[in-house]
């Protein structure tokens, strides 16, 4: 959602501007436009569309300059409403992430004092805002304007004469590219790793100043402060496609990997968190979307294997919910670490006075400095806007937090441990198997392409696997389909059921599997096709139209193999319906406003 990039330095700023907001596009957007600091003046040039559609040949010599992608929230895309924005004297450029909650009451007094207004944004106030306050020093400006802005912001400025790039950050993210003689800024690392990879995270409420040869950082109390320089220890070849058409498959395809990696140095012992420090008699997980599904099928994991209660919840309905006297142990689940009702959630969920703690893929992202404790996924960068990998290792997490739990608690003996040890360390040669049948998967998808509706059915700790394999259709192959608990769909939805009406359903051999054949005979009662995903059985294979079947695991481990089985469903029906896979319409890869 949105992408910023900054540079200011000894090189030509406008091929590096361009290069840095493609190394972005993965984020989502819907116009694009860029600032050069030119001799006596701003160059702007922007456009709704494509990063391609800019015309780099008119762009002027310069060293500092800013760019932007942006994803419509105030204002359709259009040419007028791309960033980046200028005041009316034409000495500012501005661009801007996150919103700007008070916007319209800061636009109406400054167009009463003669503001005139080019756009229908939010953050076209900034601009004017620096304008109106400016007394000979930006840095000064933007610390006390920021003071103004409610909301979200990432915001970054450039001044007429000036190599400095000025900025600021709340709720949305920023990373400082700190190199020689040239320094960056950007909204994600791959923007900035062509040049170096070390970086600086901005904090909330932080201003900072860059120029070719410093960076200076103040708080939100003005202090100056430093910040962290951080080495990125992965490399842009691991955020490339690496000879898959697509980043979902490569993804999809670094499963085996994500696991491995993600079980590196925490099975025999698990040092990431002390667990026996907390009380953790009461566990609730929060999280939104894909992350949501992982909490979920987290809710299942935990119950069994440490037999503490837990629930499963969406940011986006914890935040304004009530609170009560029962202040579980809160777990926040979220790939990019930036989105912003997750984040929202773990503020409240510590207003309330709960423990908190994150699981997420992203190295000091905007959570880890909401909560009380971090664990990291260790997937690699996830580039294809649907999360694939990252379910997957949060999956593992859950996984290895409920193992701990429940040795703690001495609910889990440990023989019983060291069996999920060694499932667990099956798992990624079992992804392998699965991957190595892509194309008898594939062939599946004749059945799903012309399909308006499709159903995704299963119970017990596949149910939320039902409902991710739903969502992941739906966003990126645009064909409309429900997850659902099978004994549910009696209640109303099989009204809905067609020999037009394909129907995925998971069947492993837990105790609800006589019930699911009790449920997949209603449903070809019914004439719907059926595509059964799960252990091997004649029955199945008999009433279903098509059986793909898993490698043998305890029913506790089946859902990050099915699911393997539905993302590789999802992609090639999105491939056959020439979808965009990577970059589905109308989604961001990570979603910084509420
Ligand atoms: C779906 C998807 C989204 C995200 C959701 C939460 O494929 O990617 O539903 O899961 O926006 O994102 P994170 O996990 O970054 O908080």
């Amino acid at each position: 959602m949105c992408g910023i990039v900054g540079y200011t330095g000894i090189n030509n700023v406008g091929g590096i501007l361009l290069k840095g907001l493609k190394r972005l596009e993965y984020r989502g957007y819907d116009s694009a436009g860029v600032a050069i600091v030119e001799n006596n003046g701003i160059y702007v040039q922007k456009t709704k569309g494509r990063i391609r559609e800019l015309d780099e040949d008119d762009f002027p010599n310069g060293n500092v300059g800013i760019g932007h992608t942006r994803w419509a929230t105030h204002g359709k895309p259009s040419d007028e409403n791309a960033h980046p924005f200028s005041d009316c004297t034409g000495e500012f450029a501005v661009v801007h992430n996150g919103i700007i909650d008070n916007f319209v009451t800061l636009k109406e007094e400054l167009i009463k004092k003669g503001h005139e207004f080019t756009s229908e944004t939010d953050s076209e106030v900034i601009a004017h805002l620096i304008e109106e306050n400016y007394q000979g020093d930006l840095v000064e400006t933007l610390k006390n304007i920021v003071g103004m802005l409610r909301g979200s912001y990432a915001i970054c400025a450039v001044q007429k004469d000036s190599n400095r790039i000025v900025i600021a950050r709340d709720q949305s993210p920023l990373v400082i590219g700190v190199g020689v003689d040239e320094n960056l800024i950007a909204s994600d690392v791959p923007a900035v790793l062509d040049y170096t990879n070390e970086v600086k995270y901005l904090e909330d409420g932080d201003v900072a100043e860059i120029s070719s040869n410093g960076v200076h950082i103040w708080d939100s109390l003005g202090n100056a402060v430093e910040r962290e320089t951080v080495e990125i220890d992965w490399n842009l070849e691991d955020a490339e496609k690496g000879g898959y058409e697509h980043y979902m498959l490569k993804e999809i395809y670094e499963q085996p990997k994500a696991i491995h990696d993600s079980l590196l140095g925490r099975l025999v012992e698990f040092n990431d968190v002390d667990f026996k420090q907390y009380d953790t008699r009461f566990i609730r997980i929060i999280s939104c979307g894909t992350s949501y599904h992982a909490a979920l099928v987290g809710k299942y994991i935990i119950e069994e294997i440490a037999k503490i209660p837990c629930t499963a919840e969406l940011a986006s309905e914890y935040r304004y919910s009530s609170p009560s006297e029962y202040l579980p142990f809160t777990i926040l689940i979220s790939q990019s670490g930036e989105t912003a009702d997750t984040i929202a959630a773990a503020k409240e969920a510590k207003q309330r006075g709960c423990k908190t703690m994150a699981i997420t893929n992203v190295m000091n992202s905007s959570i880890t400095r909401e909560v009380d404790e971090v664990i990291y996924t260790q997937a690699g960068p996830e580039i294809g806007v649907a999360a694939t990998k990252t379910f997957t290792t949060q999956l593992i997490v859950l996984y290895l937090i409920a193992m701990e739990l429940g040795l703690n608690n001495n609910k889990l003996l440990r023989e019983n441990a060291q069996d999920y040890r060694d499932e667990l360390r099956r798992l990624p040669r079992h992804v392998k198997v699965l991957l190595d049948q892509s194309e008898d998967i594939r062939k599946v998808c004749e059945k799903l392409v012309d399909a308006d509706d499709i159903f995704f059915v299963g119970r017990n700790i596949n149910y939320p696997v039902a409902l991710e394999g739903a969502l992941k259709l739906k966003e990126i192959a645009y064909i409309h389909s429900a997850g659902y608990p099978a004994g549910e769909l009696k209640h109303g939805p099989f009204a809905l059921l067609t020999e037009n009406t394909p129907v995925v359903a998971i069947l492993v051999k837990d105790h609800t599997f006589e019930k699911m054949l009790g449920n997949i005979g209603e449903i070809a009662a019914r004439s719907s096709p059926i595509i059964a995903v799960g252990d091997h059985d004649k029955e199945l294979k008999k009433l279903s139209d098509k059986l793909i079947t898993i490698p043998s695991v305890p029913p506790m481990f089946s859902p990050i193999l099915v699911n393997v089985v539905l993302q590789l469903l999802a992609y090639y029906t999105a491939y056959e319906l020439d979808c965009a896979i990577d970059k589905p319409r109308n989604l961001a890869k990570s979603v910084t406003v509420e």
